[in-house]
């Protein structure tokens, strides 16, 4: 059987697809290569619709309160923590959007900003999905019955369907095409190592 928290976690696998596009282009500015446009477009589109209002709504709608129900408590650790996280990264998801818009304004010059938020994104969401697999989601499997966790993914699957239908696949096939236009193609993976530093 499938359990909430396993959909979960298959969507911080996508999600990590997209830290590591961030982290490329990073190095990219770092040594001043352009970024196309539209991979900033598409970068902040998936972070907006996949990230907050798919996999945070799910977590913060359904999960959370099915956890406080059981009487996990709603503040501090760890769903007070988790939440205030969120709020964070949809204050990063806002800065990319604003660094992004500047740098397509001013033709790419003064790339600063955009680096510094992409590397503030691409250190976030490691320690924020970390927590969650190793202290939230094990938690949960104890507290949730076999009943909790299929009244969770109908409800997660209302959230998919809330967006627009098939808006769940379409975003984990950007998620691919930007690694494989991004990571893969990059000069550090083509030097060999067939890893990215
Ligand atoms: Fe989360
Ligand atoms: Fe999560």
């Amino acid at each position: 059987m499938q359990r909430a928290t396993d959909s979960l976690e298959q969507e911080h696998r996508t999600i990590e697809k997209i830290l590591r596009v961030t982290g490329v282009l990073v190095d990219e500015l770092a040594e001043n290569r352009d970024i196309d446009d539209d991979i900033l477009r598409d970068l902040c589109q998936f972070l907006r619709v996949y990230g907050h209002q798919c996999h945070h709504g799910k977590e913060e709608s359904y999960l959370f309160p099915m956890l406080e129900s059981h009487g996990v408590p709603e503040e501090g650790c760890p769903l007070g923590a988790l939440r205030h996280e969120h709020e964070r990264s949809r204050v990063l998801t806002q800065e990319l959007v604003q660094a992004s818009a500047d740098y397509a304004a001013n033709g790419h010059d003064g790339s600063s900003a955009l680096s510094e938020v992409l590397r503030n994104i691409a250190q976030f969401y490691p320690a924020h999905i970390w927590k969650e697999e190793y202290l939230l989601f094990p938690m949960a499997r104890k507290v949730l019955s076999e009943e909790d966790d299929q009244r969770l993914l109908k409800e997660f699957k209302s959230v998919e369907s809330d967006i627009y239908s098939y808006a769940h696949e379409s975003y984990e096939q950007l998620a691919t095409e930007l690694e494989d236009r991004v990571v893969k193609t990059s000069p550090k993976m083509i030097a060999g190592t067939g890893r990215v530093a």
